[in-house]
């Protein structure tokens, strides 16, 4: 049905020749911004399914090499990171290109990011743990690289479970701030990575250079946010 009306919006906007439609200028360019976000969501459909992809086709064929669980934890890891840094580059991008519908990128890459974090935390809680409870409280107690992504993982549940737009309408202001959590949960993915790597710390340095450029952009936005309530709320205080 959704799929439909979609199908119907679009066919509208090239089968109308210009002046012809009374909301000619306004509804071509509504009809441009959703075939872009329509575009843009199929890429960021393929791209994220692709590693998932990748992996499930070398487990049958076995291309996974001598260790497949390593290789499973390595690119579930990665992905997730990488989707959470993408996630967190929607705003810069919206910013800087004035290109305002992107906002609408961020639900389906954070939840790509969260599926992600899901498999890898499974991939560890079956093989490493072998399901034992028991077994996988302690190691999250005893590894401080392993206390730190749990805390990720757990970071991202309320954001991921709170996703829809009737959350974001029941939440309000709310819904803002519990959001906020992707900041940590991203830099302590960031911290897990850069602890659990022995020798070459060059990638987890250059994924932590990434986040940094990525918060440090939105500081002059929060001070500009925080300065304006500030002031109104003295504003009402002298009314
Ligand atoms: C947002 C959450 C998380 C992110 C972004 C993340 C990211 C990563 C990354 C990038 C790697 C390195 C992959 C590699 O190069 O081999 C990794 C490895 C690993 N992660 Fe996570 N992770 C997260 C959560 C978790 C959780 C919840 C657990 C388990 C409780 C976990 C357990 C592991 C283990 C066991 C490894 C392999 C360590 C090794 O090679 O010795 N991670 N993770």
């Amino acid at each position: 049905m959704a799929m439909a009306k979609r199908f119907l919006n679009f066919t509208q906007g090239w089968t109308f020749t210009a002046g012809s439609n009374p909301h000619s200028n306004l509804g071509s360019n509504t009809m441009i911004q959703k075939h872009r976000i329509l575009v843009c969501k199929m890429l960021i459909w393929v791209a994220a399914l692709s590693p998932g992809a990748w992996l499930v086709a070398g487990l049958f064929l076995n291309w996974l090499g001598a260790n497949p669980v390593e290789t499973l934890t390595h690119i579930t890891g990665m992905t997730t990171l990488v989707l959470l840094l993408v996630t967190l580059s929607v705003t810069p991008l919206r910013r800087i290109t004035g290109w305002n519908v992107a906002i609408r990128l961020r639900r389906p890459l954070g939840l790509f990011a969260f599926f992600y974090a899901l498999i890898h935390f499974n991939i560890w809680f079956v093989f490493d743990q072998v399901f034992n409870w028991r077994w996988m409280v302690e190691d999250i107690i005893e590894r401080p690289y392993i206390t730190v992504g749990f805390s990720a993982f757990v970071t991202l549940i309320p954001l991921a479970l709170t996703s829809t737009k009737g959350w974001m309408r029941r939440l309000g202001i709310r819904w803002t701030k519990i959001h906020r959590g992707i900041y940590l949960a991203t830099t302590l993915g960031v911290i897990h990575y850069y602890w659990l790597v022995k020798a070459d710390v060059r990638l987890p340095l250059l994924l932590a250079f990434c986040l940094s450029v990525l918060l440090i952009y939105r500081i002059p936005g929060w001070l500009e946010k925080r300065r304006r309530t500030i002031a109104r709320s003295h504003g009402s205080d002298v009314s």
